[in-house]
């Protein structure tokens, strides 16, 4: 068994496991255990697999069955019982793309790590008194990008984030290279007509070029 694993679970966290979390569409539940394998096979042994379509669930199901080298995670959650579906499903981390109190109260009930989603330095506070000091960055590009960051590393010293939403393998350096930034997510890592052509080897490429983001 993969050491990460057991990282995350003695405590461990999502952040650090990985430079580039993928951020995951299945369309066809087949496809979600090679395209995990491939990412693992890349060196990218996460997935955020997002609940954005009818098999999501059954994907998650599937990867937690057959690829358990795969810390295998749910995004998109926005309510209290997709959060519960997901983690019923296997998830072993949690993704939103923004919170309320009561999602955020939900997440911080249930016995896996989330990552509850935050734009404004007022959500990041919300969700800092709801105990969570590792939050989601989205959508980062439209939301200020690493200037945003930047400007609230003072304000917010104990917060670490993961930004994602039109981050590029281009820009994710000058996310990475901020002390603030654990790890950025992206769904570049899996796109959706290699997926559809089943082209691992592409996905698996792809990757492994992200070992060389972190400056
Ligand atoms: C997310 O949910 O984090 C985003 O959809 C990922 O954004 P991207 O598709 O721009 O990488």
């Amino acid at each position: 068994m993969s050491v990460l694993p057991d990282l995350l679970g003695s405590g461990g966290s999502v952040l650090d496991l990985v430079p580039v979390v993928p951020v995951v569409v299945v369309d066809r539940a087949e496809d979600a255990v090679p395209l995990a394998r491939a990412l693992a096979a890349g060196g990218v042994p996460v997935v955020e697999l997002t609940l954005r379509t009818p098999v999501a669930l059954e994907a998650i199901r599937l990867i937690a069955a057959e690829a358990p080298e795969v810390v295998i995670g749910a995004g998109t959650i926005t309510t209290p019982a997709q959060a519960d579906a997901a983690v019923e499903a296997g998830a072993r981390f949690l993704v939103s793309p923004g919170a309320t109190p009561s999602l955020l109260a939900h997440l911080g009930s249930l016995p896996v790590p989330s990552l509850p989603g935050t734009a404004t330095v007022s959500e990041v506070i919300a969700a800092r008194e709801a105990g969570f000091t590792e939050v989601k960055f989205f959508p980062a590009e439209a939301s200020g990008g690493t200037a945003y960051l930047g400007a609230v590393a003072s304000v917010l010293p104990d917060v670490r984030f993961c930004p994602t939403g039109g981050i590029t393998p281009a820009s994710a350096p000058s996310y990475l290279a901020l002390p603030n930034v654990a790890c950025v997510g992206g769904s570049w890592l899996t796109p959706k007509d290699a997926v559809a052509a089943g082209d691992w080897d592409r996905i698996i490429a792809l990757a492994a070029a992200t070992a060389e983001l972190r400056g």
